[in-house]
C-alpha cells in the first residue's frame, strides 16, 4: 500500500501550505484537492455552466485534464493558478462542492495521486471518503478571526483588496456550507490528531505532523 498522509481542515487553517511543506520534506506526492474543487468550478463559470445543473456540472469536473506544473496549475492553456483561488470562485465552490455527482466525478482523479514514494492530500474529506485507509489523519483548526487574518495578508501579499470583515464572514458561511452539507461535510475522521494552530507558527506545526509520522 502506498503511504497516505491526510491533512484536513476549514477554510483558510493553513492546510495548503503545511501538506506542501510535509511532502517536500519526505519527498511525497502532494495533492490540493480544494484546487480541483476551484478547478471544476472555474471551468463551469467559464463555460458558461449554471451553478444549478448539477448533472453538467458533473459531467464537466469527470472531464478536468488538469495540468500540474510546479507550483502553477494549467487549465486549456492558461495559467489560472492566481483565478482559482479569487473570492468569487471560493464562495461558489464552496456551492458546487455540495453536489454529490461532482464529489462522485472527481473521486478517482483524487485516488490516482496515490503514487509510490507516497502522497500528503489536504481537503475536507482526505481522511472520512477519499483515502479512509491513511497511515496519518491531521485535523487542523483555528479560530474564523485567525483565519481570516491568514487569507488577509495573503491578499495583501498579493497586492489584491482585502476586508478583513468581509472575509471573516465568508469564512463562516464556507464553513457553515461545508460543515452542514450531507456529503462529505467538513469533520475530522474518527482516528485523527486535532491541532488547533490559533497559536502556532508554520515550522511548529509541520513539525508536530513530522513528529506524529515519524511515532
Ligand atoms: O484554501 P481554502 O481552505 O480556503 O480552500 P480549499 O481547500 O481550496 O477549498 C475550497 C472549497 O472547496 C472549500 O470551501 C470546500 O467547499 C471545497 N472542498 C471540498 O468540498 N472538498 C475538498 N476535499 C476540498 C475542498
Amino acid at each position: 500500500d502506498i503511504p497516505v498522509i491526510t491533512i484536513d481542515g476549514p477554510a483558510a487553517s493553513g492546510k495548503g501550505t503545511i501538506a506542501a511543506r510535509v511532502a517536500r520534506s519526505l519527498g511525497f506526492h502532494y495533492l490540493d484537492s480544494g484546487a480541483l474543487y476551484r478547478l471544476a468550478t472555474f471551468a463551469a463559470l467559464k463555460h458558461g455552466i449554471s451553478l444549478d445543473d448539477a448533472a453538467a456540472l458533473a459531467a464537466q469536473a469527470a472531464n478536468l485534464d488538469p495540468v500540474f506544473d510546479g507550483e502553477k496549475i494549467l487549465f486549456e492553456g492558461e495559467d489560472v493558478s492566481t483565478a482559482i483561488r479569487s473570492e468569487a470562485v471560493s464562495s461558489a465552490t464552496s456551492q458546487v462542492a455540495a453536489i454529490p455527482e461532482v464529489r462522485e466525478a472527481l473521486f478517482n482523479l483524487q485516488r490516482r495521486f496515490a503514487r509510490a514514494p507516497g502522497l500528503v492530500a489536504d481537503g475536507r474529506d482526505m481522511g472520512t471518503v477519499i483515502f479512509p485507509k491513511a497511515e496519518l489523519k491531521v485535523f487542523l483548526t483555528a479560530t474564523a478571526r485567525v483565519r481570516a487574518e491568514r487569507r488577509y495578508k495573503q491578499l495583501v501579499e498579493r497586492g489584491e483588496a482585502a476586508d478583513l470583515d468581509a472575509l471573516t464572514r465568508d469564512l463562516e458561511a464556507r464553513d457553515k456550507r461545508d460543515r452542514e452539507r450531507e456529503t462529505a461535510p467538513l469533520r475530522a475522521a474518527i482516528d485523527a490528531y486535532i491541532l488547533d494552530t490559533s497559536e502556532m507558527d508554520i515550522e511548529s506545526v509541520e513539525k508536530k505532523v513530522l513528529e506524529w509520522w515519524q511515532s
